[in-house]
């Protein structure tokens, strides 16, 4: 019997990265998944995947800073399977900017994909969770423990989520549903890879958020999100779970 044989999950941020070795890891254990992304073409890759694998998906364009598009994607979830008992937040953005030249706009977007989305999510989710005893994981980042230069909306956006995923966990105590997160470190993703450097930016004030190890596959992070969202993690509810090999360490 595999973890999560019968069980259904929502993921976001599955057309990439992450969320997409998590959709594959979920399927490869017996999970049905809906992915949502911006990105419909990498859906499709996504898709074609998890189906190549002989897992089961679906998948729906959704922009997670949106509150009614959250909504509408847990609905469309449960009318095609029926069910919900995993919701993975992962999507997520990054912008390295000079703080004093932060745009409004671009603050708007990282607060609203990394944290608002999780949120509206949550809300739209937490009836069907109930339901099933169902959870929720977060994706939080090192960035939420720590300072980091020229990333002040992103820490602001990830050190939210690692406290919302407390304050959920507080708040539901008494009922059959459980709340945790990653925080990775460097992964090898398109946002690792894609990140742009400020102008002028000092790279000595970059140093601290490095590690003299290699980034982690993302596979590795959608390990411990397969692990906090299985029974093997039935007594973890309200934790932060750092993936980062050794960067918030000391
Ligand atoms: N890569 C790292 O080093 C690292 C480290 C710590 C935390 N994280 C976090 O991990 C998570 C996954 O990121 P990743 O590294 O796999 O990056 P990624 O860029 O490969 O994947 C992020 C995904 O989020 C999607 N997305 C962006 N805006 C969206 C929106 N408005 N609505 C729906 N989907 C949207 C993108 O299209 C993309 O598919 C993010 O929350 C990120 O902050 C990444």
């Amino acid at each position: 019997m595999a973890r999560f044989d019968g069980k259904v999950a929502l993921i976001t941020g599955g057309a990439s990265g992450m969320g997409r070795a998590t959709c594959v890891r979920l399927t490869s254990e017996g999970c049905r998944v809906f992915a949502l992304d911006i990105n419909p073409s990498g859906l499709e890759e996504t898709a074609a995947i998890v189906k190549d694998a002989g897992g089961t998906i679906e998948t729906r364009a959704c922009d997670v800073s949106s509150r009614a598009e959250c909504f509408e994607a847990v609905d469309a979830c449960v009318a095609t399977f029926g069910r919900l008992d995993v919701l993975a937040n992962v999507a997520g953005v990054l912008r390295l900017v000079h703080s004093l030249e932060m745009t409004e706009e671009d603050w708007n977007m990282v607060l609203g994909v990394n944290l608002s989305g999780p949120f509206f999510l949550s809300q739209a989710a937490l009836p069907h969770l109930f339901e099933t005893g169902g959870n929720i994981v977060n994706v939080a980042s090192n960035a939420g423990f720590m300072g980091q230069s020229y990333a002040a909306a992103y820490c602001s956006s990830k050190a939210g989520i690692i406290n919302l995923t407390r304050a959920l966990a507080v708040e539901f105590f008494k009922k059959d549903i459980r709340v945790n997160a990653v925080a990775p470190g460097g992964t090898e993703t398109q946002m690792m890879r894609g990140v742009s450097v400020p102008k002028d930016a000092d790279v000595r004030l970059m140093l601290r958020a490095t590690v003299p190890r290699p980034a982690s596959p993302p596979e590795d992070i959608a390990a411990a999100i397969a692990y906090l969202a299985s029974d093997d993690a039935k007594s973890i509810h309200g934790a932060i779970l750092s993936v980062d090999n050794g960067m918030t360490a000391g």
